[in-house]
């Protein structure tokens, strides 16, 4: 007889660092970056465990290009996710999500979240949120009463 395991104890499926890369490698070819011709690829798992993917979409009125790690936090976040566990990103060269992309992590995820920065090859590095935003300003920081 095979051994059941009930849902409540079952072990969560997990997703590893190269089954996000390749989530984001699928989308790769997709990058609108016309302008640019960098293109980047992005793959965020939700914490129940469903991984959503993103392109950066360029525009010819250049600030409102989406990058790829954006183009995929809101497209899980529309879907009604609301905690994000771990992204990776993919470029040519294994460039580093920008400055804005990582203040748009910290909104859905903690310090301790990897984010695994990928190359073309699947080579990759990985570094937390709070290691890419130290000392980092989030929603906790405007739980304040004013002092009258
Ligand atoms: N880009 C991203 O998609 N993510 C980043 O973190 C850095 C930059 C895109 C925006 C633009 O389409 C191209 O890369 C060059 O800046």
């Amino acid at each position: 007889m095979p051994k059941l395991v009930s849902p409540d104890t079952e072990t969560p499926r997990t997703v590893g660092p190269q089954a996000l890369i390749e989530a984001a490698r699928s989308v790769y070819d997709n990058a609108y970056a016309p302008y640019s011709h960098y293109r980047v690829a992005a793959a965020v798992l939700a914490d129940d465990g469903t991984i959503y993917t993103g392109c950066n979409v360029e525009n010819a009125v250049y600030p409102l290009t989406i990058c790829a790690e954006r183009a995929a936090i809101f497209k899980a976040i529309s879907d009604g996710a609301r905690k994000i566990v771990a992204l990776a990103v993919v470029t040519a060269n294994g460039g580093s999500p920008c400055g804005a992309c990582r203040q748009v992590m910290r909104e859905f995820g903690e310090d301790e979240m990897p984010i695994y920065i990928a190359d073309v090859t699947g080579a990759y590095r990985t570094h937390t949120l709070g290691e890419l935003l130290p000392e980092s300003f989030s929603g906790d920081d405007l739980d304040v009463t004013e002092a009258e």
